[in-house]
């Protein structure tokens, strides 16, 4: 089910070294449906290894793929902020990079097709490769042609076959759930055109350091990247980075765009790399003394919350939460959160509703709960997306509702607009 990963992915080093042990936890998105399954639920160790030579944190395991992705619980349309974010990065795609040519793009781990109908909008020939079969089966049933497979050199020679190159391959938060990088990079090299380019968004070790996001480490977030560790891999693997771009979404994620090395229609921005190698130098992102800071904070926010939830509830008050997320599940079981604590969780993902969260077993429900029996307090799980959690449940905080927000610091939020 799980098999240990004792060098490093990106370079091979076996001196790794351990600095965040979150305990032994259930896969965050394996949303128990029936409660009868609750008590064959399996855990799994999360710990966090650092790489001193190509300062790459990566986990100790890796849970089989098969496990994790076979059936996907997570569907990217769900936010309006994802949404706009798509279009925001199609649209720069289409303009920049693609410089209002039509062009041939593909989506790795397309999910239910968020990005590609954006491509598409834009009069693009897309395909996604989706490995779930119910996305893969969503997407299409929504017009967006998709392959269901894991991405690996033979699918890129299939898709090959039946296609032609591709002139813009994207991968927007897969990057950190694939073990065998090499592979990947192999594929990408088969099917990406000789001037096309390979764009990436995937979250960044710094802003995860600098805001205490120790609630996105979990079994499908295998790797943990800094731009010093990715220039290693894709330059192994003749890819060269063009330019870099910092992103507020999902807490912090950089948009990395490559193109062969042979491909010189573009500029490289050299000097906005630079800076991002000098700021993660300056901020220790090459210290291994950095990286157990981090085990610190998840320690010090785990009291707050785990005595802020005693107190409510000493006092008779009632808590809910907001977003079954992965991060927030994480959340939840290293902070030793569970049903007894928590009313319910609210989710706006249908396949969520009426499953109950791994570890914690707390029911998930549809924002009409929210209506029919409010709590006091509203602890944000999905902090990414607190703005637009508190502006969807305004009616909550119109009635006096108070909201929790966990990262990067345990904040409490009371409205008096009564
Ligand atoms: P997300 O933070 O995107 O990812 P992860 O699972 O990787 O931590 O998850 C956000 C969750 O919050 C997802 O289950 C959908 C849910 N959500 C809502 O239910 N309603 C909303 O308005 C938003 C923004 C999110």
């Amino acid at each position: 089910m799980f098999y240990e990963k004792k060098s490093c992915r990106i370079c091979g080093n076996k001196g790794l070294i351990p600095y965040l042990d979150m305990g032994n936890t259930p896969l965050a998105n394996s949303l128990i449906v029936r409660s009868s399954e609750i008590n064959n639920e399996k855990y799994f160790p999360l710990v966090v290894v650092y790489c001193p030579t190509c300062s790459l944190s990566q986990l100790s395991i890796v849970v089989e793929p098969s496990i994790l992705y076979n059936h996907y619980i997570y569907h990217s349309s769900i936010s309006k902020t994802f949404h706009e974010h798509c279009k925001q990065l199609a649209e720069y795609i289409s303009s920049i990079i693609l410089k209002g040519k039509i062009g041939f793009c593909v989506d790795i781990a397309s999910n239910d097709g968020c990005l590609l109908t954006k491509f598409k909008n834009l009069s693009h020939k897309v395909l996604g490769i989706e490995p779930a079969k119910n996305l893969a089966k969503l997407s299409i049933s929504t017009g967006i042609d998709t392959y269901n497979d894991f991405w690996n050199k033979k699918t890129a020679e299939k898709i090959l076959q039946s296609y032609s190159h591709a002139d813009i391959i994207t991968s927007t938060n897969v990057f950190a759930h694939v073990d065998n990088l090499h592979e990947f990079l192999e594929g990408i090299n088969i099917l990406l055109s000789e001037d096309g380019a390979f764009i990436i968004e995937v979250p960044y070790m710094s802003e995860l350091i600098k805001k205490n996001e120790f609630d996105t480490i979990y079994h499908e977030h295998l790797s943990y990247f800094l731009i010093k560790t990715l220039k290693i891999l894709f330059e192994k693997h003749n890819l060269k980075i063009l330019d870099i771009q910092k992103l507020p979404i999902h807490g912090g994620t950089i948009r990395v765009i490559t193109v062969k090395y042979s491909n010189n229609n573009l500029s490289i921005n050299k000097k906005g790399i630079d800076k991002f190698l000098n700021e993660e130098d300056n901020n220790g992102m090459y210290d291994i003394h950095t990286y157990k800071n981090l085990d610190i904070y998840a320690k010090k926010i785990k009291s707050e919350i785990f005595s802020l939830i005693t107190n409510i509830k000493r006092q008779n008050k009632r808590i809910s939460c907001y977003g079954a997320s992965a991060k927030g599940i994480t959340l939840l079981n290293y902070c030793k959160i569970n049903y007894r604590m928590i009313d319910y969780i609210i989710d706006d993902t249908p396949q969520k509703q009426n499953c109950f969260a791994p570890g914690s077993h707390i029911p998930i429900c549809s924002l009409k709960k929210l209506l029919e029996s409010p709590p006091d307090y509203l602890l944000i799980l999905a902090w990414n997306f607190a703005e637009e959690i508190m502006s969807k449940t305004k009616f909550y905080q119109n009635n006096g509702g108070k909201y929790i927000i966990p990262i990067p610091e345990v904040r409490l939020y009371e409205y008096s607009s009564k």
